[in-house]
């Protein structure tokens, strides 16, 4: 196996499929760590993985009023999310159908038009060109409509979350969504007017392949020694951690490669599982929270809304955790040994004042780069790259845990398993790199 692993190097396709080496349920299953260190790779993710799955843009809630924009970066593609002037959800590429510049250099803000800075032409927030300076110096045979803003191919929303399609064929979002579908309702149903994404987002780059971020994001196993600091800190404020929880639960494939992990509750969160941690006047709203649950979904359903934690991967590169808090986190690859991650927060649209303080609170203790958990996990994965560099010698990672087990438990490995099979899948078959 070549170290640049571009498609004249891979040869047959074949060999891309031995780059996982599944040896089926009750065997071995392994991870060329090739898969993590080569550009040629990283390219061929680009055009067979990327570019054939949904990807999440953004919620609905980051564009409430018409005219807001955003702008995000997928899969190397720069793109402006927004809500037109007639209420309509769009999203345009970011280069301007001139001669290439942005023509959004805000990362949000609310316009009706787009003015790029280098030459001045202007769109609207459809995307028509309708101003450029000396329109009088071009052709006869200039047309103005042939300049339109280029938006992307598919855009779909499930439950207040946008995702771009870049190939014009995939199948519906809601089908390709699958088994993640209802995990995604268990979040969204947890207000009865909705959930938002709370502004702001901790954004940050750590130094390792995005699909070690994806692995430890589902990733039960890694909890208690990883987060032993936040563990301990939980316990010195007179929280309660519940460590079977992290060794009982389940793990779920969910189809097209998306996966969950579901456990009850090791330790505190917000709503509605009450702790020590959030002080005794926390304590009958997230109770009140609790009955309110039970009466809008009966016990068994508020349970596992209230007091479970699930980590779910919506393949590829997004992440719906509902533990300490609700997150969101999207997976930018940059370069195999580098990534940049989006976070933000889920809450229910009304939730205000302390209760919405509190879930903040959970979400910054945890999460993000000045959080308890985020440093020590992206120390586990800048590790790992380090450790890459041994690959010619070092070939392989294991993911077996649970292969021996006829229902896998929450800190078993089937989870990246499912992630890896459908990675390959993608990439062996099909596709033009
Ligand atoms: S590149 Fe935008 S106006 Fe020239
Ligand atoms: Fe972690």
């Amino acid at each position: 196996l070549g170290v640049q692993w571009n498609e004249t190097a891979v040869g047959p396709e074949s060999r891309i499929d031995e780059l996982v080496d599944d040896r089926g349920e009750g065997g071995i299953f392994r991870v060329n760590r090739r898969t993590m260190t080569s550009p040629g790779i990283l390219d061929l993710e680009r055009s067979r993985v990327f570019d054939r799955c949904w990807l999440y843009l953004g919620h609905d809630s980051e564009i409430v009023a018409p005219n807001d924009y955003l702008r995000r970066n997928l899969n190397g593609r720069p793109l402006v999310f927004l809500r037109d002037a007639e209420g309509t959800v769009r999203s345009f590429f970011n280069t301007c159908t001139h001669r290439g510049a942005a023509i959004c250099r805000e990362p949000r803000g609310n316009a009706k038009t787009f003015q790029c800075f280098y030459h001045a032409w202007t769109f609207n927030n459809s995307g028509q060109l309708v101003a450029l300076p000396d329109e009088a110096g071009y052709g006869e045979s200039f047309d103005r409509s042939c300049y339109a803003l280029v938006a992307v191919p598919r855009l779909e929303c499930y439950r207040g979350l946008w995702f771009v399609g870049f190939s014009a064929d995939l199948e519906p979002l809601t089908d390709y969504l699958a088994g993640a579908k209802e995990y995604i309702d268990l979040v969204m149903d947890q207000s009865e007017a909705g959930m938002r994404v709370v502004p702001g987002s901790n954004i940050y780059a750590t130094n390792a392949n995005w699909k070690l971020l994806v692995e430890n994001s589902i990733d039960g196993y890694h909890a208690m020694p990883v987060h032993q600091t936040y563990i301990d800190y939980v316990r010195r404020q007179g929280g309660a951690v519940n460590k079977n929880a992290l060794r009982g639960g389940a793990a779920r494939s969910l189809g097209n490669g998306h996966a969950v992990m579901e456990y009850e509750a090791p330790w505190a969160r917000p709503i509605a599982y009450w702790e020590p941690l959030f002080d005794e006047k926390a304590k009958p709203e997230i109770e009140a929270k609790r009955r309110e649950l039970i009466e809008r979904f009966g016990e068994e359903r508020a349970h596992r809304m209230a007091e479970t934690f699930r980590n779910l991967l919506i393949f590829p590169n997004l992440i719906l955790n509902d533990i300490a808090a609700i997150t969101l986190l999207y997976v930018e690859p940059v370069r195999p040994d580098y990534m940049q991650i989006t976070a933000w927060e889920l809450a229910p649209v009304l939730e205000k004042g302390e209760t919405l303080a509190r879930r903040l609170d959970s979400y910054l203790t945890f999460i993000g780069p000045g959080g308890l958990a985020t440093p020590d996990d992206v120390e586990a994965l800048e590790s790992c790259q380090r450790g890459f560099a041994a690959v010619a010698e070092v070939e392989w990672s294991d993911i077996s845990r649970g292969m021996g087990r006829t229902v896998p438990l929450s800190h078993d490995e089937l989870q990246m398993r499912s992630f890896w099979r459908q990675w390959r899948d993608l990439m062996a078959t099909g596709g033009a790199a």
